[in-house]
């Protein structure tokens, strides 16, 4: 069964970044909907609409992508399970990807909130968290390619 995955090895690691571009671009979306739905007149058509789509964005892209970004990383994990004491740059990696699972998780929240018809947190704070993701990606792709230490 290891032959086998090791020699699909390519294949994980090509699905493991599709999955989590998938997985990004809903995180650097879901934000800027809750800026919008901040705006929207509650009750009307535009609020609505919004539900709907980030329902749809979270349900349908985000959590499917990021369960298969875990299963293919804790995959290839596995293909170097004997190093995992000393390449450091993996545990910065996990760091920063353990913020972004507290960042779906609190925006998964959220949605729960504005479905309702809430209006949680403030627009300042979903215009400011739709950065972060894009800071964890710089950090988590120089880690994975350059693995500098
Ligand atoms: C969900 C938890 C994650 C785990 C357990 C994980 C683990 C890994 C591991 C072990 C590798 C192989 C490293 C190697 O052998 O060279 C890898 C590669 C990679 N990971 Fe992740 N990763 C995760 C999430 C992510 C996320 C969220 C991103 C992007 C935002 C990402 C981007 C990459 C990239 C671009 C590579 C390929 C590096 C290369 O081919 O040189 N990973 N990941």
């Amino acid at each position: 069964m290891f032959n086998l995955l090791a020699q699909l090895e390519p294949w994980i690691r090509a699905l493991h970044i599709i999955s989590a571009m998938f997985w990004m671009a809903g995180m650097m979306y879901l934000p800027r909907l809750y800026v919008y739905h901040w705006q929207a007149v509650k009750g009307g058509e535009m609020e609505k609409a919004l539900i709907g789509q980030e329902q749809r964005l979270l349900k349908i892209i985000m959590t499917p992508a990021m369960i298969s970004t875990l299963i293919f990383g804790l995959i290839l994990i596995s293909f170097r399970a004997d190093q995992l004491a000393v390449i450091s740059w993996l545990w910065l990696k996990l760091a920063a990807v353990f913020a972004l699972f507290w960042l779906h998780g609190s925006l998964s929240q959220d949605r729960k909130r504005f479905a309702k018809g809430e209006r949680p947190r403030s627009e300042k704070h979903y215009r400011l968290l739709n950065e972060i993701p894009a800071v964890l990606i710089i950090i988590i792709v120089i880690m994975a390619v350059v693995e500098p230490f």
